[in-house]
């Protein structure tokens, strides 16, 4: 039965964060006393650092915590990195640490930046003559650089700016619709609110500049801008990071699997993802796993980074998977070019206290770097999975982890998880056989002895 109240609720935001909790814990749950010391066991002990979280959101009742674990030993172009990852699945970092691992032994990953283009667009509609809009542009273009000068001087001092203005015409939107396209760099910021103030101010000009043309008729001198916003569709802020050795220094791998049919297999697994959707959206989500973990902490826009990713392995019409790999004169190479639009300086990365640590620890990269450095997580992620998948097969290595949490969610002891671990060791783990290898355990004498 539901507990959720009859009535709506006016004001919540005003209520103080006590009063919002009581007002919650009192109409959604059934035992309000618990939840409440429950939620407010999750504040932070510094107040100062609380209001700095309650900062980022609104209605903010408590925080919600994920584990914040390492990558250690993540060779990339020569510099070991120990790379920071907000992440709640289990496996994830212990897959990515092995592939760190495996690929430190062959070289590590080499990884490098194509691009740092960032767009965004003025979306509007003019219904004059399209050839009169394009003989104006380079004057209105002009106008836009000049009025939005203020805003990239500092930009521009860094050595990022505007790169490329343009106009679009897309009829078939609709008749009249255009863009004013832009180009930034924006150099070690992620630069997504310097991109909107940018376009907000070239719609202003763009409507001034319009609205003022003396000879043109009153239609012609009529804009609607639409809207002004950056596009998080990033394909020319790219990176690529790869790694390869020769196909007999894979090695061996579980169950008597050869280097040689383990590189075959693992590029056939490569390419089903580059041809079956249903493939490459899994495929990709272990991409992301490492990739938005990363990410997440070092206080970047996940959601921005994900939608990006996703368009682009889209970018031909058929969605695929994003990484490559080729065996070519007996070299296994394993890569993936993806757009990440990410930044050290600014946003959370100056605010969130964990944020600014991860970025230390990182060895306070360039947003250059930083692109190299979660782009070689994603493939080692993606190498991970994929070692697993065509060898072990996933489960074996998940369950291991997961066995934590069952183990957990069942309260065993210290001394009941030693046990059970070692009982499991050569055992497939699900839920139910852990549960009633427990129940047996617990029926044994006290004496009971850890019994592999
Ligand atoms: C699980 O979170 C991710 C995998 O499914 C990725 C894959 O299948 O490639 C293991």
């Amino acid at each position: 039965m539901s507990t959720a109240p009859k009535q709506p609720i006016a004001g919540f935001s005003k209520l103080s964060k006590v009063g919002k909790i009581k007002w919650i814990v009192e109409n959604f749950f059934r035992d309000p006393d618990t939840v409440m010391r429950e939620l407010t066991s999750y504040w932070h002990h510094n107040e100062d650092q609380q209001k700095v979280l309650d900062g980022f959101s609104e209605n903010t009742i408590s925080n919600y915590l994920l584990p914040y674990g390492v990558a250690p030993n993540v060779l990339i172009n020569g510099q070991y990195y120990c790379v920071p990852m907000v992440i709640e699945e289990s496996s994830v970092v212990a897959a990515a640490s092995a592939a760190a691992k495996f690929w430190m032994d062959r070289g590590g990953f080499q990884a490098r930046v194509i691009g740092m283009i960032k767009k965004g667009q003025v979306h509007f509609l003019w219904r004059g003559p399209r050839e009169k809009l394009e003989a104006l542009f380079p004057m209105l273009e002009q106008a836009m650089r000049r009025d939005a000068a203020v805003h990239l001087a500092n930009m521009e001092k860094r050595g990022g700016g505007l790169v490329g203005v343009r106009l679009r015409t897309l009829p078939e939107v609709e008749a009249g619709y255009y863009q004013i396209d832009i180009d930034m760099e924006t150099c070690d910021s992620m630069g997504a609110n310097l991109i909107n103030t940018v376009l907000e101010s070239f719609a202003q000009t763009l409507t001034d500049v319009i609205s003022g043309q003396a000879d043109w008729s009153d239609e012609e001198r009529e804009v609607q801008v639409i809207m002004s916003i950056l596009s998080n569709y990033t394909p020319e802020c790219l990176v690529r990071a790869e790694v390869s050795c020769p196909v007999n220094a894979l090695g061996s791998f579980p169950n008597g699997i050869d280097a040689r049919t383990f590189a075959e297999k693992f590029a056939l697994a490569v390419r089903i993802a580059r041809m079956d959707p249903y493939r490459a959206t899994t495929h990709n989500k272990g991409i992301f796993n490492g990739i938005d973990a990363v990410v997440i902490a070092t206080g970047n826009d996940f959601r921005a980074v994900e939608a990006c990713g996703h368009a682009y392995a889209a970018r031909d019409g058929q969605y695929r998977g994003l990484s490559e790999c080729r065996i070519e004169d007996e070299v296994f190479h394993f890569w993936m070019d993806i757009p990440l639009a990410l930044g050290t300086v600014g946003g959370l990365t100056a605010l969130h206290p964990m944020a600014r640590r991860s970025l230390e620890l990182l060895g306070n990269p360039t947003a250059e770097e930083l692109m190299q450095i979660v782009a070689s997580v994603g493939l080692a992620q993606n190498f991970a999975a994929l070692r697993s998948l065509v060898t072990t097969g996933i489960q074996q290595g998940h369950m291991k982890m997961h066995l934590q949490n069952i183990l957990h969610s069942l309260g065993a002891s210290d001394h009941e998880k030693v046990s059970v671990e070692g009982h499991f060791s050569d055992k497939v783990v699900t839920y139910q056989g852990v549960r009633e290898y427990l129940e047996w355990i617990r029926t044994q004498p006290a004496t009971f002895a850890v019994k592999p």
